[in-house]
């Protein structure tokens, strides 16, 4: 059987600040989705949250990018404002970038993770979703799983991943893409994904038998709205088992809290910590940046779980590290390497500090 499986997020409303959500949104969005799921519509749903960002992920029959799919959501975030706005939560309606909804929720703020697949005998799979950072966070731990043998020794000893994956590569900038076949290409394909910000890791395919094993959300905000409205907090699916890393190989690149662009004001670098779902609630300096992961069997498009896959004290280490590292990284204040360089920080002063200092800047000699 054919199924899709669609993640689609939006913060519409933070609960304090840009810390949590509201209980009343998680709620809210429940309602909408049960009455689309008794319509036929979705098969499955689970609501379910990262910090301030409210996530629906779904299961149905209609493809990905599909209209009344995506319709859903756009009516589930705008009456999910409405409850935000009721209750004055911060941000209401921050990510619905455009007033009216016009066949598609890419672009217009939400972010957006969907694949369609056969569904296997089992069919294992886990979504992660992250806060106070943006799409380029999944680069790292992608490739660690898919294409570095001292994270998944399945690569090595399992004959089924034995001829690796191949990667496609958005150029969020630029909007072009590119397809590397690991292992051969890694370093032609690194030079690329070693740079977060621009370029992004989309989807990842076994080249075996060419199924999808992966996908992210690429949606930048600041390149949406051509201004800062925060960050992207993208979501990312990844199966597991059989022809795919298993589940411990897709959880393990998590183990090393990387640094990653976002936290306070999303201009500074910042460890991802992982962390349980009741856990993701960044308020450290608006952070540290969060990672959860919420896993599932999908048995004929129902959604068996979610297990929350970071709940587990083999992690804590990861944690404590995470901690040490943020510490470290904030006393660095307002210096880089801490804070982003000028041309990637989502705020800024210094057009307004040039212009009223221009007098004062003299020449060398
Ligand atoms: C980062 C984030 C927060 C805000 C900060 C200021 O992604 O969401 O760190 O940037 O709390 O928020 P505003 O400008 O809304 O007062
Ligand atoms: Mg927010
Ligand atoms: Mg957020």
């Amino acid at each position: 059987m054919k199924i899709t499986l669609s993640v689609i997020k939006a913060d519409i409303g933070g609960y304090v600040g840009h810390s949590s959500s509201h209980p009343d949104i998680l709620a809210e969005a429940q309602r909408c989705l049960e009455k689309a799921k008794k319509s036929g519509l979705l098969i499955d749903f689970h609501v379910t949250r990262c910090g301030d960002d409210l996530q629906l992920i779904m299961t149905h029959e209609q493809g990905v990018e599909n209209e009344r799919v995506h319709k859903l959501c756009w009516d589930t975030f705008v009456s999910g404002t409405e409850v935000a706005k009721k209750l004055g939560l911060y941000g209401a309606g921050q990510d619905l970038l455009s007033d009216a909804f016009s066949g598609n929720v890419k672009g217009m703020g939400p972010g957006v993770a969907e694949m369609q697949f056969e569904e296997r005998k089992s069919e294992p799979v886990i979504v992660f979703m992250a806060d106070k950072t943006s799409a380029g966070a999944w680069n790292m731990p992608l490739y660690r799983t898919f294409a570095d043998p001292f994270t998944t020794i399945g690569l090595v000893i399992a004959p089924n991943m034995h001829s690796g994956f191949s990667f496609e590569v958005h150029d969020v900038k630029e909007t072009k893409k590119v397809t590397f076949s690991a292992p051969e290409e890694i370093y032609d394909m690194l030079v690329f994904i070693g740079a977060p910000s621009r370029y992004i890791v989309k989807a990842v395919y076994s080249r075996e038998a060419g199924n999808i094993a992966a996908v992210t959300s690429t949606q930048k905000l600041s390149l949406i709205a051509g201004r800062y409205v925060g960050k992207d907090d993208p979501v990312c699916v990844v199966r597991c088992q059989g022809e795919f890393p298993a589940v411990g190989e897709v959880l393990e690149p998590f183990a090393l809290p990387h640094l990653v662009e976002g936290w306070m004001r999303g201009s500074h670098h910042g460890p991802l910590m992982l962390v349980s779902i009741p856990q993701s609630n960044p308020s450290r300096f608006d952070g540290p940046p969060r990672v959860v992961a919420a896993g599932f069997q999908i048995t004929g498009g129902k959604l068996v779980g979610p297990r929350d896959m970071f709940d587990d004290p083999s992690f804590d280490e990861a944690r404590r590290q995470a901690n040490r590292i943020a510490e470290y990284m904030r006393r660095h204040g307002p210096f880089e390497p801490h804070r982003l360089p000028l041309d990637e920080m989502e705020y800024t002063t210094m057009p307004q500090v040039s212009k009223k200092l221009r007098g004062r800047f003299v020449k060398l000699d």
